[in-house]
């Protein structure tokens, strides 16, 4: 079993948690994911990791209660336990493995959308931890969704942008992105993490500017090892799974349309049974 040792709501329906889970905080790097259930009948859920500590051997999650099970897990207070968390899983972020000195020298711009802010912290403190800076976009439909704001303020450059002008600039991440190319940021480097259809316009604009873009694909999970073919998308015409290949892929070569489609097959039981019948 897995101690929580913090819970705590971010916003509506987004929760954090701490975790102990010592043998994950050790080998766990930017980029990486887990597989929790929160009791043996429960269904796997894959989740980003928002942040490590190496010394207290804990993780920290953050969820938004979206289906019976992230409710469920919602509703677990510190001093509850996991029953299971499994990592870390997939690949840790290229960015982990460039020259330092290579990087230093980049533009580098983290596009964080909605819940999908919570993996970009690790990514955005690492660089600082590395001496490395970058600018972090952070979009939210609202003022109060916008989750992690003190954090990030200490580990980059941040601009927050809402929906409906409620904080910050206003409007979408992608005119955000445009608004700061266009004041004189020329970014080398993106990094973009939230809904598929936001990573699918942040890409269709970052290849008109010319911005070599990653992002983390987030598609419905089961095993986590490359064995189910659930999480299988087509990147560069080529298929790959997310949960070992990924999560993370050249932006500009992934089969968004595609993605989204299976995950709206995911949403029936018809759908479910036919995408089970392909694989
Ligand atoms: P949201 O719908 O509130 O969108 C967040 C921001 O994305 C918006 O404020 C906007 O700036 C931008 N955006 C949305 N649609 C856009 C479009 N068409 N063009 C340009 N920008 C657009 O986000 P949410 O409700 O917090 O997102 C939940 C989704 O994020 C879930 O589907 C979840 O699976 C996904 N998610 C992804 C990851 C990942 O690793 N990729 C991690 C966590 C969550
Ligand atoms: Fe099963 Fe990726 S989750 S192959």
């Amino acid at each position: 079993m897995f101690k929580i040792l913090e819970a705590n709501e971010l916003t509506t329906n987004i929760f954090q948690m701490i975790v102990e889970a010592p043998r994950v905080a050790q080998a766990c790097l930017p980029g990486q994911f887990l597989i929790i259930r929160v009791d043996e009948d429960g269904e796997r859920i894959p989740l980003t990791i928002c942040d490590y500590d190496r010394e207290k051997g804990t993780v920290e999650i953050v969820a938004q209660a979206i289906g019976a099970e992230t409710f469920k897990l919602g509703k677990l207070k510190a001093g509850d336990s996991l029953a299971d968390v499994v990592g870390p899983l997939g690949k840790p972020s290229d960015l982990c493995e460039e020259n330092l000195e290579d990087l230093k020298k980049k533009k580098i711009v983290f596009i964080a959308g909605g819940v999908g802010t919570a993996p970009v912290y690790p990514q955005a403190k690492w660089l600082k931890e590395h001496g490395v800076d970058c600018d972090v976009i952070i979009g939210a439909k609202t003022k109060d969704l916008v989750i992690l704001e003190d954090r990030f303020k200490k580990v980059c450059n941040l601009h927050i942008t809402t929906d409906d002008g409620s904080y910050g600039r206003s409007g979408m991440v992608t005119k955000a992105l445009q608004d700061l190319w266009d004041e004189g940021n020329k970014y080398d480097h993106c990094v973009a993490i939230g809904p598929m259809i936001m990573m699918k316009f942040v890409c269709k604009l970052t290849e008109e500017l010319g911005i070599p873009t990653v992002v983390s694909m987030n598609p419905i999970m089961v095993d986590g090892t490359g064995m189910c073919g659930a999480c299988r998308l087509t990147v560069g015409g080529e298929v790959k799974f997310a949960c070992v290949d990924g999560p993370e892929f050249d932006g500009h070569k992934v089969d968004f349309d595609q993605a989204m489609n299976r995950m709206k097959l995911y949403k029936t039981e018809e759908g479910r049974l036919m995408l089970k019948a392909q694989e």
